[in-house]
């Protein structure tokens, strides 16, 4: 009898051994491995990366709704093969292929990634686009518990894992202690053909704050609010792909910023590059409240 219990818990350890060594990487295993991530982006990007101005041939249409391109594809197979190689099992939530499951527990870890934030301003060489990841236990926004998001132009690299701070290349962040909407640099995507429902929330924007910004990476300017670059940022078309804002959530979150969706609530959504999210995001309380009542007022009066 006890060569049998021996056997069976042999046998249940070395299931567990299977199943869990995958998704048991500790917070500091995670950043190094994300960082892998973004590197290997790089050296798989950089050789498509086409000196003329040129629209890019699409490859049919994403998981996000969105044309493929080459270099989209590009970088979600560098960071899925990194991962690969790391001997990891997840479920790839992506803007361009949805969902895809790698290894034997596909369902015990997340990474939901938007392999370039900001394509239309890489192909057209403006120099701010970023690739983001996030790493979850489910595919939910609110469990992200590791992230990146890199500008691929510049040296600066946005990392956050939970309840220890959000940092960049290393260098702990913080949002801006600004509350004056007058000297305030407020993001403001208004990005959208039905720019008339928006026009209200944007004027009253505009009238009170002299510094409005859209950059055209929407992760990496939530990530500006994070450390303390702009003091707003907000995305209230209902377009925003939850793919595009899982790894800037963790970071605006860790920061100590604030991020709410319209009614003023903890932003919750399913990962999935068909889910949409409307948010406002601000440095400090005072600043989050003073935009939230200026893009409400609006809403409120339809
Ligand atoms: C886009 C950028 C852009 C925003 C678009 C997004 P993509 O991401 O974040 O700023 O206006 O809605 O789709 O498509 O380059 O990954
Ligand atoms: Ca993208």
């Amino acid at each position: 009898a006890q060569g049998m219990f021996l056997a069976k818990s042999l046998l249940k350890n070395s299931r567990s051994a299977i199943v869990r060594r995958p998704t048991i990487q500790s917070q500091n295993s995670w950043m190094q491995i994300l960082t892998k991530c973004k590197e290997n982006v790089q050296r798989k990007i950089s050789p498509l990366m086409t000196k003329k101005k040129q629209a890019q041939p699409s490859l049919g249409i994403g998981a996000g709704g969105d044309p493929i391109k080459k270099i989209d594809l590009a970088a979600e197979k560098a960071i899925a093969d990194t991962l690969r190689k790391q001997g990891i099992s997840f479920t790839l939530i992506s803007e361009e292929s949805g969902f895809k499951e790698y290894g034997k527990a596909p369902d015990r870890c997340y990474v939901t990634v938007d392999p370039i934030d900001g394509s239309t301003n890489l192909t057209r060489q403006i120099p701010f686009y970023a690739t983001s990841i996030a790493v979850s236990p489910k595919p939910t926004l609110e469990t992200v518990y590791a992230a990146l998001v890199a500008d691929l132009c510049r040296n600066a690299v946005y990392t956050a894992q939970r309840n220890q701070g959000a940092y960049c290349n290393g260098i702990k962040i913080r949002p801006s202690k600004n509350v004056s909407l007058e000297d305030a640099v407020i993001g403001v995507d208004i990005n959208t053909f039905k720019i008339n429902e928006l026009i209200g929330s944007f004027s009253n924007l505009a009238k009170k704050t002299k510094h409005i910004r859209h950059l055209g990476a929407n992760a990496l300017e939530l990530c500006y609010v994070a450390d303390g670059k702009s003091d707003a940022f907000v995305d209230i078309r209902g377009k925003l792909r939850t793919t595009d804002v899982a790894a800037a959530y963790l970071v605006i979150k860790e920061s100590g910023a604030k991020m709410t969706n319209i009614n003023g609530k903890p932003l919750k959504a399913r990962l999935d590059p068909k889910r949409t999210v409307s948010f406002v995001a601000a440095a400090n309380m005072a600043m989050h409240k003073n935009v939230l009542s200026l893009v409400r007022r609006e809403k409120e009066k339809r």
